[in-house]
C-alpha cells in the first residue's frame, strides 16, 4: 500500500494567492457588473521590452534550420548567458562571482522552493515575519518545520523574525542559533530593505554561527537609494555563507517567460563538500534548463537597448509605487515601502484584520490587494499593494480608495 507524504497535510489552507482568486471570482460571479481592479499578486503589466522580443524572435528562427537549431540546454545555463550575468550583476558591482557559480534556471520561485533539497531535515530555518510564503511551506513539505499551531500561525520548529513597524520592517538577529536564514531585500511583502552595513552584520553572524544565508535579490532592479545592496555578495565574507536567488520576472518582464537564477560560490562547504556539487548534481538529475530561446531573451536584457528600456520599464512601476504611498498617505494611511520596491505596505485602518480589509477593498473599491497575514503572523494587521499594475489602474484604485 502506498503512503503519501503526510507533511502535505500540515500545510494550512491553500496557497495565499488560490484563495484570494478564489474570493475574487466568487465576487466577480456575484457582481458581474463591477470593474475589479487588481493590485494584488506580484504579476507584471507591461509587455516584454523591444530588444527582448528582437532576441526572441531571433532564437525562434534559429530553431527553425538545422543548422541553427539548438534541443537540450546545457543543465547549468548557456554560457553566454552566465557570463552576461557574471560580467553584469556581479563583477560590474565588484563582486567576485564566477560564471560557474551561476546556475540558470526558469526562476526563483522553483529555485527558493527547490534550495532547501540540498540541506538535512535537521536543520532549522529562520524566515523574516511575514515573507514570500515559498520558504515556509516548501519546508514544511520536507518535514522540517515542527508542528502548526492554528491559533498563533506558528510552526514550532520555525524560528520567526518579527519585521514590524517597531524594528522598521528589519529582522533582528535571533536569540536562538538557525543553521538555514532566508533573507528577502527588497523584501516580499513590506517593501522593506536594509543597508549594506546591516546585510554585513547578517553576513558575519552567519559565518560566526556556521549558518547560510538563502538570500532572495527578485526585487533587486528596484533599489533606487545608495546605501542598498544590490547583491549579498557586495559583503565580505558572504562567499563562505551566502546563496542568492535572482529573478528576470520583476526586472524584465519574464513571469511568463520564466528566467532566474542561483549563484553558489564553491567556496560555500559543509565538511568539506561544496554546496556547489550538491546543487549541481540536483539540477542536474532534476532539471533540463531553461529553454534556449528564453536564454537569448535573458542575454537582451544586459545588452545597452535592454537595460535602456527596463530601465524605463522599473521607472514606470515605480511611479505608480509614488502615486499609491501618496494616494494612500493623503487619504490618511501609515505606509511604508515602495521606494526601493514595488510593494507598498499599509497598516489596515481601525484594528481591521488583513482579511477583514481585503473585503472591505474588494467589495467597496473594487479593488484587490493581498492581506498581510497570509505572509506571516506579523503581517495580521498590514495589507500589500503592488506598483505592477498599470498607471491608468493604479490610478482609478487610488481615486476609489479615497472616496470610502
Ligand atoms: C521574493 C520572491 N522571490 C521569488 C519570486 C518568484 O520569482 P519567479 O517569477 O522568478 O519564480 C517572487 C515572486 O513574486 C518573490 O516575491
Amino acid at each position: 500500500m502506498f503512503k503519501i507524504n503526510d507533511n502535505y497535510l500540515k500545510l494550512p489552507g491553500s496557497y495565499l494567492f488560490s484563495t484570494i482568486a478564489k474570493k475574487v471570482s466568487a465576487y466577480q460571479a456575484e457582481h458581474p457588473d463591477k470593474q475589479v481592479i487588481r493590485l494584488g499578486i506580484g504579476d507584471v503589466t507591461q509587455p516584454l521590452a523591444p530588444a527582448i522580443i528582437q532576441a526572441l524572435h531571433g532564437a525562434v528562427d534559429e530553431m527553425a534550420d538545422a543548422a541553427t537549431f539548438h534541443g537540450y540546454a546545457p543543465d547549468l545555463g548557456y554560457e553566454f548567458l552566465r557570463n552576461a550575468i557574471a560580467k553584469n550583476d556581479y563583477a560590474d558591482r565588484g563582486c567576485e562571482i564566477a560564471a560557474d557559480e551561476i546556475f540558470v534556471s526558469d526562476g526563483a520561485k522553483c529555485d527558493s522552493g527547490n534550495i532547501q533539497e540540498i540541506f538535512s531535515v535537521d536543520n532549522k530555518i529562520a524566515v523574516c515575519d511575514p515573507v514570500y510564503p515559498v520558504y515556509v511551506d516548501t519546508n514544511v513539505m520536507a518535514g522540517r518545520t515542527g508542528t502548526y499551531d492554528p491559533k498563533t500561525e506558528v510552526w514550532s520548529d520555525v524560528i520567526y523574525m518579527p519585521c514590524t513597524m517597531a524594528n522598521h520592517f528589519a529582522p533582528e538577529l535571533p536569540k536562538e542559533t538557525p543553521d538555514i536564514i532566508y533573507l528577502c531585500f527588497p523584501n516580499n511583502p513590506t517593501g522593506a530593505t536594509i543597508t549594506k552595513a546591516q546585510l554585513q552584520e547578517w553576513v558575519d553572524y552567519a559565518n560566526r554561527a556556521g549558518a547560510v544565508i538563502i538570500y532572495d535579490a527578485a526585487y533587486e532592479a528596484y533599489i533606487s537609494e545608495d546605501d542598498v545592496p544590490h547583491s549579498i555578495y557586495e559583503c565580505a565574507g558572504a562567499r563562505t555563507c551566502a546563496i542568492e536567488l535572482k529573478s528576470f520576472s520583476k526586472n524584465a518582464g519574464f513571469t511568463g517567460t520564466r528566467l532566474g537564477y542561483t549563484v553558489i560560490p564553491k567556496d560555500l562547504t559543509c565538511g568539506g563538500v561544496t554546496l556547489h556539487s550538491l546543487w549541481a548534481r540536483r539540477h542536474g538529475t532534476k532539471y533540463n534548463g531553461a529553454p534556449y530561446i528564453v536564454q537569448r531573451a535573458g542575454e537582451a536584457v544586459y545588452s545597452p537597448e535592454g537595460k535602456e528600456q527596463l530601465k524605463a520599464q522599473v521607472a514606470y512601476y515605480m511611479n505608480n509605487a509614488k502615486t499609491i504611498k501618496d494616494g494612500l498617505k493623503a487619504a490618511g494611511y501609515t505606509v511604508s515601502g515602495g521606494v526601493n520596491a514595488p510593494y507598498i505596505w499599509l497598516k489596515t485602518p481601525d484594528r481591521m484584520s488583513s482579511w477583514e480589509f481585503f473585503d472591505y477593498l474588494l467589495e467597496r473599491a473594487n479593488v484587490v490587494g493581498t492581506p498581510g497575514s497570509g505572509f506571516g503572523p506579523s503581517g495580521e494587521g498590514y495589507f500589500r499593494l503592488t506598483a505592477f499594475g498599470t498607471y491608468e489602474n493604479t490610478v482609478a484604485a487610488l481615486e476609489r480608495i479615497k472616496k470610502m
